[in-house]
């Protein structure tokens, strides 16, 4: 199973492959677990908000399932990128 790391700035798609056992990771740490720099200045307090994607969802405050049920292509938009 795959998501799929959207780059607003550059245009381009990543997949990123998962496991069931992902599932319940915050995005946050699944990403940077996969190589994906998310910003952070507080390391996942949800107090920065540097971490957010589409939607101002917080990586930090959102499982890899929570995110999948609310976008169930698993497209991860961030701008940054
Ligand atoms: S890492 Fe700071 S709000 Fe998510």
């Amino acid at each position: 199973m795959q998501v799929t790391v959207r780059g607003l700035a550059s245009q381009k798609d990543f997949p990123v492959a998962y496991e069931d056992s992902d599932l319940r990771s915050d995005l946050l740490h699944f990403l940077r677990g996969k190589g994906v720099t998310i910003a952070s200045s507080c390391e996942g307090e949800g107090v920065c908000k540097k971490c957010a994607i589409q939607n101002g969802w917080l990586t930090c405050e959102m499982t890899l399932e929570e995110f999948l049920k609310c976008r169930p292509d698993g497209v991860i938009e961030i701008s940054y990128l």
